[in-house]
């Protein structure tokens, strides 16, 4: 196994200078940063083996095809998936999401009066593809209430469920606050009251090794571009038999078996929900960068990070007028306000100063409702980060605050 702090050499773009200064990058929950492993990965693929996949008989179009193939391999292996099959290529979590509904809807899962839960936590990729499901079938949205520290209510979630719950679809973890949810006990109660559960992942599948084989859901997605892979490749993984029982939801190439002008037969899984080309260089770099994650190490990764976020939110409080969001054992992310000073302008001077972090509501719109703020400055960690960007952050942070206040 390597060392991690050998690892930041890896990532080009950190040496990127800003004022003089190297740029401390943490909006990583946003979008992390891809090691030389991974642009080699892409950049190999187009300048070696480029050639659509599953079609042709010519040698490049069979070493895109198992190039290909042994990605979605390499990526059932890293979350213990037995059964590859059950690992979709899409372009995204957000995707994902929307292919679980659609297909939920044109399966007759989802009928008027039934209900779905999701909770307050919710980016708007697991909200709207929800909200749009509800409103074609005559359903209705549940919501999971949070307490002020951004912690679902499991009571409120239990009194949630009932005969009429189809599906419960909740975040890992919170891309706003950090908040680790209890999806052990959410997924427990889910199944006995006989819903689907389906998990986003993208803020949990940097920092934690996943064990699909014993989780208990039936769906869990991510994005690749937050595990150091290409914007626009993701993962829907779901249990076989529901994958199976599903109505496809994008028609075209690949997906099918015969077609005539009457009608289709549909292929089997997985390509039964891959349409079309698919982002053939994304697939085999997101299994490139899983590779790289497995060499070194999720756990050595986690306790690294989690010290940064930790000693972050120390130092923070620190400061007059921090008000954290999230409860202290957050994950990846430290999200804060200040008082008195917009969270748009500290995170726009910090960034004159070197200092790339996400500022606004996050695509959390409701959930910056609930605590009657338009927004937060989050900073968001990753692999190479080192205390030297935390050291940056809060002095930037300091200085920013001399300027507004
Ligand atoms: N979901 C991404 C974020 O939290 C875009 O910033």
């Amino acid at each position: 196994m390597r060392a991690l702090h050998e690892a930041r050499a890896d990532f080009p773009i950190l040496e990127t200078q800003i004022g003089g200064k190297p740029l401390v990058y943490l909006d990583n929950a946003a979008t992390t940063q891809k090691p030389s492993q991974v642009l080699h990965a892409s950049r190999h693929y187009y300048e070696a083996v480029n050639s659509n996949i599953h079609r042709g008989t010519h040698l490049l179009a069979r070493q895109a095809t198992e190039a290909h193939e042994a990605a979605r391999v390499t990526i059932a292996r890293h979350l213990k998936v037995t059964d590859e099959r059950e690992i979709i290529f899409t372009s995204g979590c957000t995707e994902s999401i929307n292919l679980v509904a659609s297909a939920l809807g044109r399966s007759g899962s989802i009928q008027a009066g039934d209900e779905i839960i999701i909770s307050a936590l919710e980016h708007h990729s697991n909200i709207v593809p929800w909200q749009m499901l509800a409103k074609r079938h005559e359903a209705s949205l549940k919501v999971i209430p949070c307490d002020e520290q951004g912690v679902l209510d499991l009571d409120a979630y239990r009194s949630l469920l009932n005969e009429k719950t189809r599906i419960v679809a909740v975040n890992h973890v919170s891309n706003a606050f950090g908040t680790l949810n209890p999806i052990k006990e959410i997924i427990t109660a889910a199944k006995a009251a006989g819903a689907y559960v389906l998990i986003d992942g993208a803020q949990s599948i940097p920092h934690f090794e996943i064990d699909l084989s014993t989780l208990g859901a039936d769906f869990y997605t991510f994005s690749g571009h937050k595990i150091y892979a290409p914007t626009g490749i993701g993962i829907l993984w779901g249990r076989h038999e529901i994958l199976e029982s599903l109505a496809p939801w994008k028609g075209g190439g690949e997906m099918i078996k015969e077609v005539t002008y009457e009608s289709s037969s549909y292929n089997d899984l997985p390509f039964r929900f891959e349409a079309g080309t698919p982002n053939i260089e994304g697939a085999i770099a997101l299994g490139a960068a899983f590779d790289y994650l497995n060499d070194l190490g999720l756990p050595q990764i986690a306790a690294h990070e989690q010290a940064l976020v930790q000693q972050t939110a120390a130092e923070l409080s620190e400061i007059d007028g921090v008000q954290l969001y999230g409860p202290h054992d957050r994950v990846g992310a430290v999200s804060f306000n200040i008082k008195g000073i917009h969270h748009y302008d500290l995170g726009t001077l910090i960034d004159q100063m070197g200092v790339a972090v996400r500022t606004g509501h996050h695509c959390c719109q409701p959930l910056m409702g609930r605590f009657g703020i338009t927004g937060t400055v989050r900073a968001s960690f990753a692999l190479y980060n080192h205390e030297e960007d935390v050291k940056r952050f809060i002095e930037a942070t300091q200085k920013a605050l001399m300027m507004l206040r």
